[in-house]
């Protein structure tokens, strides 16, 4: 079953079941009434996640894609709003909560992984924002990159709506931003928030891991690693921290 409401100019589809959102997203990137729209499901039965992985999708967490037009040259701006409005809702419900952010676009809650975020291109000039949330259960598999937390264990009990109407509002504050100040404004406010900056981290692309210290990010949202004092520009792969 399908349910349509408008909010704050999001065309809002919930359904019951879907393999994943971002596939349902992917079709209605090629619909001409469709300028800005969100797709949720309660059950996602093929999620999947970055570098081909699947996404542990439980049910009672949140599973949502973003569809929206973006030109790909703004991609680093968005790449790092998505995470900054999650980092944001979870500081608005619970201001003492420890969370953080881990480049490119994952959130963390006390140094675990709370979500996920899938970039994906839709038709023309759509991009599909793909962003799974550990609200009540996180998946506990040995094959995990990264070691995962739910919302819940960290005493914040919302709803997957409830979070998804926070989530579009901040997202939509920090669209504003970035549309009036740009691409610094929203960089500025990622890395004031990210974690290990300064420190020395590894990133592992599918070719070597890399290690440095991490001392910023550039205008493309490539990663800045100082090594042996030279400063090298990664534009993908997993930190992990040392
Ligand atoms: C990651 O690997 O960290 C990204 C995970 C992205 C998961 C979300 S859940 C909603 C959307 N639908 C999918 O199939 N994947 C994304």
């Amino acid at each position: 079953m399908q349910n349509h409401r408008k909010i704050n100019g999001w065309d809002w589809f919930d359904y019951d079941e879907l393999e994943s959102t971002n596939d349902l997203a992917l079709e209605l990137s090629a619909r001409p009434d469709i300028t800005k729209a969100v797709i949720t499901a309660v059950r996602q039965t093929k999620g999947r996640g970055r570098t081909g992985r699947t996404w542990v999708s439980i049910e009672g967490n949140l599973f949502m894609s973003l569809l929206l037009k973006f030109e790909l040259k703004d991609n680093a701006a968005l790449v790092f709003m998505v995470s900054l409005a999650l980092l944001e809702v979870i500081k608005k419900i619970s201001p003492t909560a420890d969370v953080k952010l881990k480049w490119p676009n994952d959130v963390l809650v006390n140094n675990k992984k709370v979500s996920g975020i899938l970039l994906e291109k839709g038709e023309a000039d759509f991009i599909i924002v793909g962003i799974g949330v550990n609200l009540v259960a996180a998946p506990n598999t040995p094959d995990l990159l990264y070691p995962a937390i739910c919302l819940q264990e960290v005493g914040i009990n919302i709803d997957r709506s409830k979070l998804l109407i926070k989530y579009l509002n901040c997202f939509d504050k920090l669209y504003q931003q970035w549309y009036n100040k740009g691409y610094e404004a929203i960089a500025g406010q990622w890395i004031k928030n990210a974690k290990g900056v300064g420190e020395a981290i590894a990133i592992r692309t599918p070719k070597e891991i890399i290690k440095g210290r991490f001392v910023g990010i550039d205008y493309s949202g490539r990663i800045l690693l100082n090594k042996d004092d030279n400063i090298e520009a990664i534009s993908a792969g997993d930190v992990f921290f040392e």
